[in-house]
Parts: C-alpha cells; sequence; structure tokens
C-alpha cells in the first residue's frame, strides 16, 4: 500500500490535548514514540487477531523506549467487553509489577481501545495511554475522543469513564488485513459525519465510496482525517457530552437496540450504527425536520457500503415494544425518556424526545 504523506490532526483540550497521526509506517517506527514521557515499563494490550499480526512489530518500536515491555492479549469480540476481560489487563498490570508510569499501548479495534482506555482510567487512579487503533472504525471514531467503557447485558458501553489519550496512531498500512465486513462497519461512522456536521463531505463520500471500499490509501487518509477533524472540533467543545458531543450518537440509540437486542456479537457495532441511521433519519422526516428523498440518499449510500438498511425483529410478539424497551436503556435517556439524535435539515443534528407512537410507526416500516 502506497500510503500518503503523514497528516495530523490535533484535539484541543487544553492540558488533555494531543495529536492524532495518519499515515502510513507509523506504528513500527520508533520515531512515532519519541515524545511520549519516559517510564520503565509499558504494557501492550491486543486480542488473539490482532496481535499475532501486528504486536511483535509494535514490541520492536519500543524497545529502546522501555525497559520491560509487558503484554497481555485478550479473546476477541464484542462479546468480551465485559468485567471479566478487563480484568485480565489488570491482572497483566499488577503480576508485572507495573507502576504510575507504566503506559498502555490500546492495539486493535474499539473493543481492546475502550476496555484498554478504561484500565488505564482505573489501574491507581490513573496512567497513560496510547491509543494504536487497527479497524477503520476504532481510527474515525473510537480512539479518539476519550470515551472508554465496557458493556453490561442490560445495555452497552454503561460502564465507563472519560479519559483521553496521550497520542492516536492511524497506520494505514493495517487496513490492509482488516476484513471487507469490518471495513463496511467502519464506513457507518464515516458516513455519520456528514448528514450531522458537513455535507460537501457526504457529497464526497458519495462520489469515492468505490475507492473506500477497494481501501484506496489517498481516499482512507481522508475520510481518517476529516472524520477526525468533525469528531476533534465537537469533542473540543463538549469533552463530557453535556450537550453537543450526543450528535456523534447518531443511529446509535437504535444501533444499540439492536446490538444488545440481538446478543452483543451478531451484528458489528457499525452495522446497527448504518442501520440506526436509516431508522433515525426516516424519524426526523416523520418529524417533518427532513424531506423524503435525504432519507433515501442516506439509505442507498449505507446499503451501497454494505451495511444492512432493514432492522432485525427483536420480538416475534411486541417488536416496537422491545426496541422502545432497549432503547430507554441509554446514556441519552432522562427519566425514562428516550432521546434520539435526529437530522434537522441537512448537515445538522437535534437531540429531541419523540412521541412512542411514532417511534413505533418508524420500527414497523423499517424492520424485516
Ligand atoms: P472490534 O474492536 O471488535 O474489531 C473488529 C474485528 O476486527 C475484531 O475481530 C478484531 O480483532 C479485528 N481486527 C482489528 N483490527 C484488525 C486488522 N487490522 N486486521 C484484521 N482484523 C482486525 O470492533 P470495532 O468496530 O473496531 O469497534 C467497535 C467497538 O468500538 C464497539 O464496542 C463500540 O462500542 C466501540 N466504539 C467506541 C467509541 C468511543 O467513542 N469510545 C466510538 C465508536 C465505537
Ligand atoms: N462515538 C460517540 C462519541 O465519541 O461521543
Amino acid at each position: 500500500m502506497n500510503a500518503p504523506d503523514l497528516q495530523t490532526v490535533s484535539i484541543d483540550l487544553q492540558d488533555r490535548s494531543y495529536p492524532i497521526a495518519i499515515g502510513g509506517k507509523l506504528f513500527d517506527d520508533p520515531l512515532t514514540y519519541s515524545g511520549l514521557p519516559g517510564a520503565s515499563s509499558a504494557l501492550v494490550v491486543s486480542n488473539t487477531t490482532v496481535a499475532p499480526l501486528y504486536e511483535a512489530r509494535l514490541r520492536a518500536a519500543l524497545q529502546g523506549k522501555y525497559q520491560n515491555i509487558h503484554s497481555v492479549t485478550l479473546p476477541d469480540g464484542e462479546a468480551h467487553k465485559t468485567w471479566e476481560t478487563l480484568n485480565l489487563i489488570f491482572d497483566a498490570l499488577l503480576n508485572n509489577g507495573c507502576d504510575r508510569k507504566t503506559i498502555l499501548f490500546a492495539l486493535g479495534g474499539g473493543v481492546v481501545g475502550d476496555m484498554t482506555g478504561f484500565a488505564a482510567a482505573s489501574y491507581m487512579r490513573g496512567v497513560p495511554f496510547v491509543q494504536v487503533p487497527t479497524t477503520l472504525l476504532a481510527q474515525v471514531d473510537s480512539s479518539v475522543g476519550g470515551k472508554t467503557a465496557i458493556n453490561h447485558p442490560l445495555g452497552k458501553n454503561m460502564i465507563g469513564a472519560f479519559y483521553q489519550p496521550l497520542l492516536v496512531i492511524c497506520d494505514l498500512e493495517v487496513l490492509t488485513t482488516l476484513p471487507a465486513r469490518e471495513l463496511s462497519a467502519g464506513l457507518a461512522e464515516v458516513i455519520k459525519y456528514g448528514p450531522i456536521a458537513d455535507m460537501a463531505f457526504l457529497d464526497w463520500i458519495e462520489s469515492n465510496l468505490d475507492a473506500l471500499l477497494a481501501k484506496d490509501p489517498a481516499a482512507l487518509a481522508h475520510a481518517i482525517q476529516r472524520s477526525c477533524e468533525i469528531k476533534a472540533a465537537v469533542v473540543g467543545q463538549d469533552e463530557r457530552e453535556s450537550g453537543l458531543r450526543a450528535i456523534l450518537n447518531f443511529g446509535h440509540t437504535f444501533g444499540h437496540a439492536i446490538e444488545s437486542g440481538l446478543g452483543y456479537g451478531a451484528w458489528l457495532h457499525g452495522e446497527g450504527v448504518g442501520c440506526g441511521m436509516v431508522m433515525a433519519a426516516h424519524l426526523s422526516q416523520r418529524l417533518g425536520l427532513v424531506d423524503l428523498s435525504f432519507v433515501m440518499r442516506l439509505t442507498r449510500l449505507i446499503e451501497r457500503a454494505g451495511l444492512p438498511v432493514r432492522g432485525p425483529v427483536l420480538s416475534a410478539t411486541d417488536n416496537a415494544g422491545r426496541y422502545l424497551d432497549l432503547m430507554r436503556i441509554d446514556k441519552k435517556s432522562e427519566a425514562g425518556e428516550i432521546r434520539f439524535v435526529l437530522i434537522d435539515g441537512p448537515g445538522r443534528a437535534a437531540v429531541r424526545a419523540a412521541p412512542d407512537a411514532l417511534v413505533r410507526e418508524v420500527i414497523d416500516a423499517c424492520c424485516a
């Protein structure tokens, strides 16, 4: 893969600011890590799929900087984003005598990144960590912005902390091994940024979708850069989601219900988000915020990206009721009232409640 030149996006959070480096040949270059604070030890956290592919190269790059480099390999998959798996990271830290300066490296997709971040936030009340995201989804979204979490059987990402990394390394080369289904899942989060913030970016994605699906390095680099710029701008204004940041959850209220309703891992997170955006767009249209042509345009793009556009049936007896029950367990809910991220005109999002009857109509119309 011929990688474009290095680009850097900055996330501006006062003393918690950090760079997001995007390019090729980054994650295994010792220079990438030269600005990090010194420590006697580092812990590389990865999983059973990613570790055999990339861990040795990351360890080699860190060799000159850290005296003791430890590693822990987690089971792979959303179903393992749990307390039990999180504890494996704490076991590795304690068994290896890691101290307050030990630096954690999250080498993997969003699941590894979210769990490593949460472990870093809580080990000895906080140790530094670096994100080395290896999926498109993690490069455009989860590694940036400091949301860390594990799942609870009753709700997705319900237990976690806001905790920023020191550095994010988006290396395009690692995407060469990413399966097509995972690439599509990442595209859901790329597409998300268009309707909520930047219609010119949506136009660009429509024109360049084939190049993105073919993993063209220049197209991927632009998609990652623009996604990170939009996310950095939002997080820079509202780090802890007291308002604006909620727009980044477009499609997630329906999507999280799909993920937890089917059992974590049945649908990929990005698949839930893709289909959830279709459902949220329909709800926006029924509330009179966008016209049907916009909904159809977004649906076509999501389908072209290889993502499902019809929701699964979660209950044979009362499907809409099941969705509603699951959606009430959402971090945006207030006093049991579901709050949806809606498209309030192309390129603009708003967070609002909607009448249950209307939400039921959307679910009935959008589910297989
Ligand atoms: P994932 O971490 O499960 O990775 C997807 C799959 O790809 C896994 O099987 C993984 O082992 C494999 N993989 C990763 N990199 C690879 C590579 N380079 N080559 C081959 N295989 C590779 O899933 P994801 O889509 O990266 O992340 C989804 C998670 O991210 C969800 O848990 C979601 O809640 C979370 N998320 C968090 C935020 C946030 O702001 N923190 C934002 C969006 C999503
Ligand atoms: N992925 C949503 C957020 O980071 O706020």
